[in-house]
């Protein structure tokens, strides 16, 4: 696998690539890799014949008191998983070659509405961030397929409606969440966990499953007010437990809105607070 930090280093590989005929995946990264990001890369070799990885922790979807600067760093750990799972390029951009000028002036991609939602509302310009840096990495990349994990199911759902509006030729795929086997999705974030916290943390997906199979048991929502009610129930539990809940919403699929009744396709989205980590979790429920 080939190590490459400047742009110009970066386009010379993929057009070799594109030279062969091979097809470009590309999984975009905050590095300190685990298994759900390596099985994001499974799935573009699968779906790709040449694979590109990025390691860049973006500075701009951080918020002014947030974890940037303790962002956990395993640089030779991942190299080497990746190189292991037979990724084919890692891209490795310094700030200034992500943020040529200054961070202010930046051009920014804002996906409106489902960006102010839920993470966007707790953590106001997050998601400006993240699309602004991942349509850059697109133009950086040019793949034709690009995987992201469910794990961010919000993050997933905005991309999808920035390559559509902005006409990426782009097919994104979304990964199942990889998880523990106490059902605590996997997270960089889980190593801020203390043993007595780690303990606590897989009530959040235990909560999710509960709240899917009332839904499930029901057949289909009874009325907006029941589900206020099973929303409020989940983070009553969760508070008494020692979490602090953000929120957690039963959303249309398709818009991220709150669900009402009469819809079939809707994901639970969640997000708390959970000693120095805030956690966040979904799980995708169906009615049929
Ligand atoms: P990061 O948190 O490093 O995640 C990179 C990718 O891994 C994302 O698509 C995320 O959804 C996926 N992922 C994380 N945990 C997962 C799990 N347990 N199961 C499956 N997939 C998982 O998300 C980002 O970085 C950044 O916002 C980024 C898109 C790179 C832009 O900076």
């Amino acid at each position: 696998m080939n190590k490459v930090e400047r742009v110009s280093s970066l386009r010379a590989a993929v057009s070799a690539a594109r030279k062969e005929r091979k097809t470009i995946g590309f999984v975009p990264t905050m590095g300190n890799l685990h298994e759900g990001h390596l099985e994001l890369v499974r799935q573009a070799k699968q779906r790709a014949e040449f694979v590109v990885v990025s390691i860049f922790v973006n500075p701009t979807q951080f918020g002014a008191n947030e974890d940037l600067d303790n962002y956990p760093a395993t640089p030779e750990e991942d190299a080497r998983s990746l190189a292991e799972l037979g990724a084919d390029l890692l891209f490795l951009p310094e700030l200034t070659t992500m943020y040529p000028s200054a961070l202010e002036e930046q051009t920014v991609v804002y996906v409106p509405k489902i960006g102010d939602l839920y993470c966007g509302k707790d953590r106001p310009e997050h998601f400006y961030g993240v699309t602004t840096v991942v349509s850059r990495l697109f133009n950086m990349v040019q793949p034709d397929i690009a995987v992201f994990g469910k794990k961010d199911y919000q993050q997933l759902t905005i991309i999808r409606r920035m390559v559509e509006d902005l006409a990426y030729p782009i097919q994104v795929v979304g990964v199942d969440t990889i998880r523990a086997d106490d059902g605590l999705a996997l997270s960089s974030r889980n190593g801020y966990l203390t043993a007595a916290e780690l303990r606590a943390a897989p009530l959040l997906a235990k909560i999710l499953n509960e709240m899917a199979v009332r839904m499930q048991d029901k057949g289909a929502i009874p009325s907006k007010k029941w589900l206020r009610e099973i929303e409020s129930e989940a983070k009553a539990e969760l508070l008494s437990k020692g979490f602090s809940p953000q929120y957690i919403t039963v959303c249309r699929q398709s818009d991220l809105q709150p669900a009402k009744r009469g819809d079939t396709k809707l994901v639970v989205l969640a997000a708390a607070q959970l000693g120095k980590a805030r956690l966040i979790d979904n799980l995708e429920v169906e009615l049929t």
